[in-house]
């Protein structure tokens, strides 16, 4: 499986994949028998089950170590940096083949949080000889409900979803987006590498196996979407997130061996915290002379009263006219720069797993 074969590198675009006629043949065959309600309604009441077996099964063997990561994700999220060490949260841990390369690879950080929704996959990335408890806390959470972040005691920097929002019902992205926007400081970062639009495991599937458009049950019980660019900006900017890089990233994996010579596909995204306040506090200063002679509202507190993270006052409520504001594009310049030092992609070609 992995040992003969070979990535022939990765490249970055911002369209989507266009299918052959046999490939839009194959995508139509899926929906000639598609997942029963009942069943699909069974899969999301029991994820937690079919990951948690899926451990069992696979223990740590099933994800490479990611060192691929260190690099690229050192850069993309700025953890490098010894005397400024941050606060990361990985979500969707799983076994820990994101984090502990990087601190392998000696990256410093003030505080490691890691959670996973399979209770097995929680108690595996514990055992593993780099775990520090004084550094860590590794603990299980479903990242779809309230309060999931209740562990995480301090502000977090940068959060990661590394195939996670792929395996979660699409009703609930939104929820993990509001979660990640909730849980991180006002200048936090979250990145997201996920399956794309047409990747080669969504052509594989056959029918039976898709539960709606491009979300599908693998055979284990566990479920895969597969993304667009578009949907993952959308939906971190409806959070309260600005997009700062979402592509698609391509690779094929050819093996010679078994014949095969595939086309994967992955978005890759990054988003930051909007940070209003500092408009906020600017605009404070300007008051139109239309909405005083409107809309006479008790005296506009201070600069230094107490704001949100979205930098609206808490306990003012503006004139109508004050409400709408769009701030200035202030992120896109400096971020958009950051390098892209895409390296081999850490999946290997698994017919088990692409379904
Ligand atoms: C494809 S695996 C990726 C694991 C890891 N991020 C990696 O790249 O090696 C998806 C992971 O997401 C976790 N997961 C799925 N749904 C979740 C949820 N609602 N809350 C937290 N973790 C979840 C699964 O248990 C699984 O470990």
């Amino acid at each position: 499986m992995a040992d003969s074969s070979e990535s022939t590198g990765e490249y970055v675009s911002h369209v989507a994949r266009r299918l052959t006629e046999e490939e839009i043949g194959k995508m139509k065959t899926q929906n000639s028998r598609l997942v029963t309600e009942f069943r699909a309604n069974q899969l999301e009441q029991d994820a937690k089950k079919h990951w948690d077996l899926f451990y069992k099964r696979n223990d740590t063997r099933f994800f490479k170590d990611r060192h691929w990561t260190t690099r690229e994700f050192s850069e993309l999220l700025g953890l490098g940096a010894q005397e400024d060490p941050k606060v990361l949260l990985e979500v969707g841990c799983g076994v820990g083949n994101f984090v502990y390369p990087l601190v392998e690879d000696g990256l410093k950080f003030k505080r490691i949080f890691a959670c996973d929704l399979s209770p097995r996959a929680v108690e595996l990335t514990k055992s593993h000889v780099l775990y520090d408890p004084e550094n860590m806390r590794i603990f299980q959470t479903d990242v779809t409900t309230e309060d999931c972040f209740a562990d995480v005691d301090c502000p977090v920097n940068a959060a990661t979803l590394i195939f996670v929002l792929s395996s979660i019902h699409p009703d609930k992205f939104r929820r993990v987006a509001e979660n990640l926007y909730n849980v991180l400081d006002n200048k936090g970062v979250v990145l997201v590498r996920d399956y794309g639009r047409y990747d080669m495991a969504q052509l594989r599937f056959k029918p039976g196996h898709k539960i709606s458009e491009n979300f599908y049950m693998r055979q284990d019980g566990t479920r895969s979407y597969y993304f667009t660019t578009e949907e993952v900006t959308k939906l971190f900017e409806s959070a309260g997130f600005r997009t700062l890089t979402c592509d698609y990233v391509q690779r094929r994996t050819v093996n010679l061996k078994e014949n095969i010579d595939v086309a994967r596909i992955f978005v890759q995204g990054k988003f930051a915290i909007v940070l209003l306040a500092m408009f906020a506090v600017a605009f404070a200063e300007e008051k139109p002379a239309e909405a005083e002679k409107l809309e006479p509202v008790a005296p506009f507190p201070g600069p230094d009263a107490p704001r949100d993270k979205r930098g609206l006052l808490l306990s003012y409520s503006a004139p109508l006219t004050y409400a709408a504001h769009s701030a200035p594009l202030t992120y896109s310049s400096s971020y958009s720069s950051l390098p892209y030092a895409y390296r081999s992609f850490p999946y290997y070609y698994n017919n088990y797993y692409v379904g």
